[in-house]
């Protein structure tokens, strides 16, 4: 056996009974959420954002999670980039965030959608200057001759906005996830973790199970 296989962790923190979750799966990622930020996890809000194509080829990155309500969750990106081309032809996607020091992992499937370009403005000039202008100055997920070419077009962009506010690129915004499945996962000892998936219902009503680990 590889070293690679052998590395494994045995999780006995705390356990997730149905009893301990609240019935509104955004109520208990709150919860959770609370719990993970008290905790001083790096990047809290680090999360694996999961889209495919329409051809169903799957792909998946990081992003921020920038907010989160009985809405839905969101975050900001490039509408030009990759994932935003998918999420064009195929607006559906997939979220999971990893808590390892709480041995945690939350699931969340949904329908997505942008949001406004109010929403998006008020985001945007919320960012660092240097942010902004590098949303401007990044084609992001084109290919591009050298790192040079972007320093430049970087360098172009922070004289063009120098004292001046930074114009907000239409192709520069957020989506939304609006879930229609969560599942709340916690570590166990021996491989028999617990994880509970709300499921949301024709009648907009969560419905809770036990999934096997
Ligand atoms: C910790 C971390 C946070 C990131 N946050 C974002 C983000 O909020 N928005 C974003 O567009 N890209 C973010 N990225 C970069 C993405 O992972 C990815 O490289 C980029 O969005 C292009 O993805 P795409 O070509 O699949 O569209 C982040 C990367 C890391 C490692």
């Amino acid at each position: 056996m590889n070293s690679i296989a052998n590395i494994r962790k045995n999780y006995s923190l705390k356990s997730l009974l149905e009893s301990d979750v609240d019935p509104d799966p955004i109520k208990q990622f709150a919860k959770w959420w609370e719990e993970a930020r008290k905790s001083e996890i790096e990047e809290v809000n680090a999360m694996t954002l999961a889209t495919a194509s329409s051809d169903g080829f799957p792909s998946a990155r990081i992003v921020l999670l920038k907010n989160f309500s009985e809405k839905g969750f969101s975050f900001f990106t490039n509408y030009n980039s990759f994932k935003g081309k998918q999420l064009e032809e195929n607006p559906k996607a997939c979220l999971v965030f990893f808590w390892k020091e709480m041995e945690r992992q939350v699931r969340v499937t949904g329908l997505v959608e942008k949001l406004s370009e109010e929403d998006n403005n008020i985001y945007f000039h919320s960012r660092p200057f240097e942010s902004q202008v590098g949303a401007v100055a990044s084609p992001q997920s084109e290919v591009i001759s050298d790192r040079e070419w972007l320093q430049k077009k970087y360098e172009l962009h922070q004289m063009e906005f120098k004292g001046m506010e930074v114009s907000k690129p239409l192709h520069w915004g957020g989506y939304l996830v609006k879930p229609v499945i969560i599942e709340f996962w916690q570590g166990q000892p021996g491989r028999l973790h617990d994880r509970l998936q709300f499921t949301l219902d024709e009648n907009g009503s969560w419905k809770l199970e036990r999934l096997a680990p």
